[in-house]
């Protein structure tokens, strides 16, 4: 029998990151990969492709192909930008004295709730547009600068507009307890009443949430306070995540844990209790090293506790205006390996399987398997290390995103 093939991708070596495939990065060199209806319909040796017709013939030139690459934590949209905080930080301030003093998120906020929609989006856009230049196909977009009805679905529609803008898949995160406003100065818990019963249901009737998220710590929320937003989530059907130990221990990636959060995310500060509960729940660690090195943080994530339980590392730019102003995967894969102690194989997997993963679209996404999405990047490189290796990544691939070639 004849098989057809919308697309054949010939000369190319596969870093597939599948775990089935023993080869470090799941590779397999000198092979092809065919595509039909937008998923993955072969792969394997070119040598043992099987009789099929193709619409069309693409050459790799012995390429590395790779998963289109998962940024799993952004907060991309949002208005203005923090540098003068960043003086102020390297005067001697804190990160969390700059927060306290009515600055940091709140300062954003500001900006955000001020600006058009139609502005906010060309400023955010051009962030999307870099990620996905650098081989992004999936990117993750958190509100949180809006803390009101009318700002975050501001943010959430302009965030979906950016999906409609190249070949990206967008999943849309409600942050709407990640500070607190002014207008509830002191009133955090009637704050918390209406993230819950006002913003989170509204906006997940629109439409325009894909799961919740929280900022648990002394200058966000409290673990209880988390739990009420986590409850309400559960109770509309909404996956959670969780910004949790950034600067302190709270006990929140446990909290996340209990509610099968599909991530925690920073976990400078997580202690071993906390990773077993991650992964009795199957949580995935969401690992920011761009946080990390622009606020200067000396507690680094226990790697080789996340390694020895298991518990899949992923990673994400966190790009946003106050800790991590940041729009390169390819930084992200070279902090993780340089200041992490990732391998650059784990760092690449942070960044596709993982990733994927801590989206719940490990069955869709994140490695080069037969029936995923045919999301792609086509590098023109030796070896996957040196995606981690250059440490500004000065390579542009071509993608591929649900099997159509995207140009540009
Ligand atoms: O992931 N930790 C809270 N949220 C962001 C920072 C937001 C900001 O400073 O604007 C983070 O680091
Ligand atoms: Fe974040």
């Amino acid at each position: 029998m004849t098989i057809y093939y919308d697309t054949l991708f010939i000369n190319a070596h596969l870093a597939t990151m599948d775990p089935k495939i023993a080869a470090p990065y799941g590779a397999i060199e000198d092979a092809a990969l065919g595509v039909k209806d937008g998923r993955i319909a072969w792969l394997g040796k070119q040598a043992d492709l099987p009789a099929h017709k193709s619409g069309q013939v693409q050459d790799c030139a012995r390429g590395w192909v790779t998963p289109g690459l998962i940024d799993c934590h952004t907060h991309l949209v949002f208005s203005g930008n923090r540098a003068r905080e960043f003086e102020m930080r390297l005067g001697g301030q804190s990160y969390a004295e700059i927060a306290e003093a009515g600055g940091g998120i709140l300062s954003t906020l500001k900006s955000t709730r001020e600006t058009r929609q139609s502005s906010l989006y060309h400023e955010s856009v051009v962030r999307a547009l870099q990620l996905i230049r650098k081989g992004v196909t999936t990117i993750e977009i958190k509100s949180g600068y809006g803390l009101d009805l009318k700002t975050e679905r501001k943010m959430l529609m302009v965030a979906e507009k950016i999906a409609t803008h190249d070949h990206v898949r967008i999943c849309k995160t409600f942050l709407g307890a990640h500070a607190l406003p002014p207008e509830f100065n002191g009133r955090s818990d009637a704050y918390i009443d209406y993230v819950c019963e006002t913003m989170m249901p509204t906006l997940h009737r629109d439409g325009l949430i894909d799961a919740v998220d929280g900022f648990c710590e002394t200058i966000g929320f409290s673990p209880a306070q988390i739990r009420r937003v986590f409850e309400k989530a559960k109770s509309l059907g909404l996956p959670v995540k969780l910004h949790a130990e950034q600067l302190s221990n709270q006990g929140g990636a446990k909290l996340a844990a209990e509610f099968g959060a599909l991530s925690a995310d920073h976990l400078e500060f997580i202690d071993e209790d906390g990773v077993k509960a991650m992964v009795a729940a199957g949580t995935v660690a969401v690992l920011l090293p761009g946080a990390f090195y622009f606020l200067s943080e000396t507690q680094i994530p226990p790697i080789n506790l996340f390694r020895k339980h298991k518990v899949p590392m992923a990673l994400g730019t966190d790009c946003n205006p106050g800790s991590s102003p940041l729009t390169n995967p390819f930084l992200v894969l070279n902090m993780a390996c340089t200041l992490f102690g990732f391998t650059p194989e784990e760092a690449l997997s942070g960044m596709t399987r993982e990733g994927a993963k801590a989206l719940g679209l490990g069955e869709e996404i994140g490695t080069l398997t037969v029936g995923k999405q045919a999301d792609l990047a086509i590098w023109d490189i030796n070896h996957p290390a040196e995606l981690s290796y250059w440490i500004d990544g000065g390579i542009t691939p071509n993608r591929v995103f649900g099997g159509q070639i995207c140009k540009s």
